[in-house]
């Protein structure tokens, strides 16, 4: 399963990817936003730094505008992929932007259907968001399978990209499931490595050693 980390923070990706933990990266409005950065600086900043698909969301509603926006965002490096919202307007815009061979991350997917359509559009990456639907009481992980199950049974190409991840069980369910991708923020990534046994294994090592007297250097 591949990592992309999902922020504009360009520490927090640099960090993980000196240790070769980023595949890719995905950005929104919001993380946007959140960095305080211009789109179009932020983002190419990302795309110097990283070698895989770095997700750059259009801000406009409608199919033309879309498009516009989309080949703009395309323009700042190759490995931009352009994240369009899972509505009638966005699938219009994917089918032009996949047609003219530009990357497309169809996002707020919430749906199997949903998720059938964007294939058919010729999406590179679909977006399941997992958090948000924990977050209605729906097991996001039982859309991932569906998913799952549907792109196999008629060897649709398109990539499903697990986000919304807000837990390292989040993370374990995908890969057991079978997600090409999963982004998440990079504290989500950076938990992956901890677990309890290891602090307390680690503690009484350290307790241990100290009681030795000795030293490696
Ligand atoms: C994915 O591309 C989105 O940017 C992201 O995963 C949304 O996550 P959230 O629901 O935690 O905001």
């Amino acid at each position: 399963m591949k990592f992309f980390v999902d922020t504009a923070d360009i520490d927090a990706i640099a960090e993980l990817n000196d240790l070769g933990m980023v595949d890719g990266v995905t950005t929104n409005p919001s993380l946007i936003l959140k960095s305080g950065r211009n789109i179009l600086e932020v983002t190419k900043e990302i795309c110097d730094m990283v070698a895989g698909p770095v997700s750059a969301e259009v801000v406009a509603l409608d199919a033309d505008a879309m498009i516009a926006e989309g080949r703009k965002l395309a323009e700042i490096a190759e490995n931009i992929t352009v994240k369009l919202p899972l509505t009638w307007d966005g699938l219009k815009a994917c089918k032009v932007l996949s047609g003219e061979g530009k990357m497309v991350n169809v996002t707020l997917c919430f749906s199997a259907n949903q998720a059938l359509l964007a294939a058919k559009a010729g999406a590179t990456f679909i977006s399941p968001f997992i958090g948000r639907l924990d977050d209605i009481s729906v097991d996001g992980m039982d859309l991932i399978e569906d998913i799952r199950t549907i792109y196999d049974n008629y060897g649709f190409e398109t990539n499903i990209l697990a986000a919304s991840i807000r837990s390292v069980a989040h993370v374990q369910d995908c890969a057991r499931i079978g997600a090409d991708v999963m982004t998440a923020p990079p504290e989500v990534i950076k938990k992956l490595a901890t677990h309890p046994l290891t602090d307390a294994g680690l503690d009484q090592f350290m307790k241990d050693w100290a009681k030795t007297g000795q030293k490696i250097l």
